[in-house]
């Protein structure tokens, strides 16, 4: 199989750092949905959901999942809702890549530097519709990983060299997830 990783999990957790990173180590290319979806708009995130809405957010999310799918030799980060729907999790459990889970906690993530900024679901109370969301996502994500990534009080270098590491352990057959 084509080598294609894939970084879920919430806002925050820091996919985009990571992503690149091991795009960069493991010479793949680096994709991010949010980033693809605001290339292909025209337009940033926050003015989709304030002028189109959640649901059409959505539907271009849903497409452009589709199409970082079809792209072998990836890094592939996906916005925290992208893999939601059943849609989603069929996709990408369909297509057979290691699937890494961000998992961080709220203490750590809402200490980030721009945790709550650009980012629409967020607004009014940060930390509260963070968590709320977790709640129900959650176990979504951990549901479609192959690995977990513990995330709190670790330096890039420490999480890239774990997920670089279950990574080769995945082509032997070991999981975590
Ligand atoms: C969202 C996460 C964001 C972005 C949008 C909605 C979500 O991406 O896609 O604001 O539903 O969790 P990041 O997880 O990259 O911040």
């Amino acid at each position: 199989m084509a080598p294609r990783i894939i970084l879920i999990g919430p806002m925050g957790s820091g996919k985009t750092t990571i992503g690149e990173r091991l795009a960069h180590d493991f010479s793949l290319i680096f994709r991010d949905t949010d980033q693809m979806i605001e290339f292909q708009s025209g337009r940033i995130i926050s003015d989709i959901f304030i002028e189109d809405g959640e649901d059409e957010f959505r539907a271009l999310e849903k497409i452009i999942l589709r199409t970082g799918l079809l792209e072998d030799e990836t890094v592939l980060s996906l916005g925290g809702g992208a893999c939601l729907s059943v849609d989603a999790q069929s996709a990408l459990r369909a297509c057979g890549s290691f699937i890494v889970y961000l998992k961080i906690s709220l203490s750590q993530v809402s200490s980030r530097v721009g945790f709550n900024q650009g980012r629409p679901l967020l607004m009014g109370n940060p930390r509260a519709q963070w968590q709320a969301l977790m709640n129900d996502r959650a176990p979504i994500y951990e549901g479609l990983a192959s690995y977990i990534c513990e995330v709190d009080s670790k330096s890039v270098d420490e999480i890239a060299s774990e997920i670089a590491i279950a990574y080769e352990l995945r082509g032997k057959g070991v999981n975590n997830g």
